[in-house]
């Protein structure tokens, strides 16, 4: 049995308000306690997108009554709302920004982009939706108005390449990837269908590759939780997105079995990382007790994520969460959430909260 720090995911969508069919705070905080993470910072592409400071309320409220791990936010913006950031601000961890084409279709053009930089408080990061060129495009406003910034869920050498360049010459930027395109190439998604449909897509095993031998360039790894519905995958027009909570941790730990990565470089991915990136407030009786020598297959049936799927169905995984302490109060244990709904902690970033 091993003993890792609460994990921290600073990227998932749990669809509510708006979308709760697809998820609700209940459902995507037991997922994220079944995968080790103690902590989550929720995306603000919802139905209606979290752009005010109304709406931003009106979520809160409802994840405290939800949440069985704790749970932190970021707002959005396309371009129109610059006037509420200073009313906001100690209320998120960061601005997400979309520059290219995904799920709510809440994009922004660089002018926009360049308006909204010199506009969010310096303290916070802006963290950035954007692929291939626009990379290193968006880098570059952002440098000239001295903002720092996230890239999102990176997917191909070209991508990382831009990113170590930037970090290079001394652009304020991080970035993060997902264990999707970590995991999965294209001869995958053939088999996935729109199972594995979503933004960034997988690229070829070249990319892949590539991200692994770099791995230390890469700051953080993110789910990118986005669940959508068997229904709604099998239409014909198949939404991006898939489900990672529950299938990251053990991945990575599966990783760490095959020395891929150590497990020291694990728990700064998803964890020392994102606390110190994004400036999470932790607990010293806050963790997560694992098996790291269980093996098991990943099984539909036994997700808690609302949208009851995962790309990784059928993998064979090694490493599996016991028992999950937060704040010395014991949460989850054997596949059984044990504390009731609004037992999370709605957090802030540890800097601004003292102010
Ligand atoms: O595939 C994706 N799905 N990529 C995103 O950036 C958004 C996400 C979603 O919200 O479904
Ligand atoms: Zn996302």
């Amino acid at each position: 049995m091993i003993k890792l720090p609460g994990l921290i995911d600073i990227h998932v969508h749990f669809r509510t308000p708006g979308q709760t069919y697809k998820e609700d705070f209940f459902t995507g905080t037991s997922a994220a306690l079944a995968g080790g993470y103690t902590t989550v910072i929720d995306m603000p592409n919802n139905k209606v997108p979290i752009t005010s400071l109304k709406t931003l309320e009106e979520k809160i409220k409802i994840a405290k009554k939800q949440a069985v791990c704790d749970f932190g936010f970021y707002y959005g913006s396309l371009g129109e709302n610059l006037d509420t950031f200073t009313k906001i601000q100690k209320k998120v961890f960061g601005l997400k920004i979309y520059l290219n084409q995904t799920t709510g279709g809440y994009i922004v053009d660089e002018k926009k982009f360049e308006t909204i930089c010199r506009k969010w408080p310096k303290k916070l990061p802006i963290l950035l939706h954007a692929e291939d060129d626009v990379i290193g495009q968006m880098i570059e406003i952002a440098g000239r108005a001295g903002q720092r910034i996230h890239i999102c869920h990176i997917s191909s050498e070209k991508e990382l390449k831009t990113i170590i360049n930037a970090k290079l010459k001394g652009y304020k930027v991080t970035c993060g990837v997902t264990c999707h395109h970590l995991f999965l190439n294209e001869n995958n998604v053939k088999k996935l269908g729109p199972y594995g449909l979503m933004k960034p897509s997988i690229k070829p095993e070249k990319d892949v590759n590539f991200l692994w031998r770099h791995l230390n360039d890469i700051d953080i790894v993110e789910s990118d939780h986005a669940p959508h519905t068997i229904d709604e995958k099998n239409s014909d027009k198949p939404p991006f997105g898939v489900p990672g909570l529950e299938t990251t941790l053990p991945l990575l730990l599966t990783a760490v079995n095959e020395n891929k990565l150590s497990l020291a470089r694990l728990i700064e991915l998803c964890y020392a990382n994102p606390k110190r990136i994004f400036k999470v407030p932790t607990d010293k009786n806050t963790y997560v007790e694992v098996d790291e020598n269980k093996e098991y297959i990943v099984e539909n049936k036994n997700l808690q994520t609302k949208c009851g799927w995962s790309p990784f169905a059928g993998w064979k995984v090694r490493g599996k969460v016991k028992k999950v302490i937060i704040r010395g109060e014991k949460v989850y244990e054997s596949g059984e959430v044990l504390v009731k709904p609004g037992f999370g902690k709605y957090v802030a970033p540890a800097i601004l909260r003292s102010e």
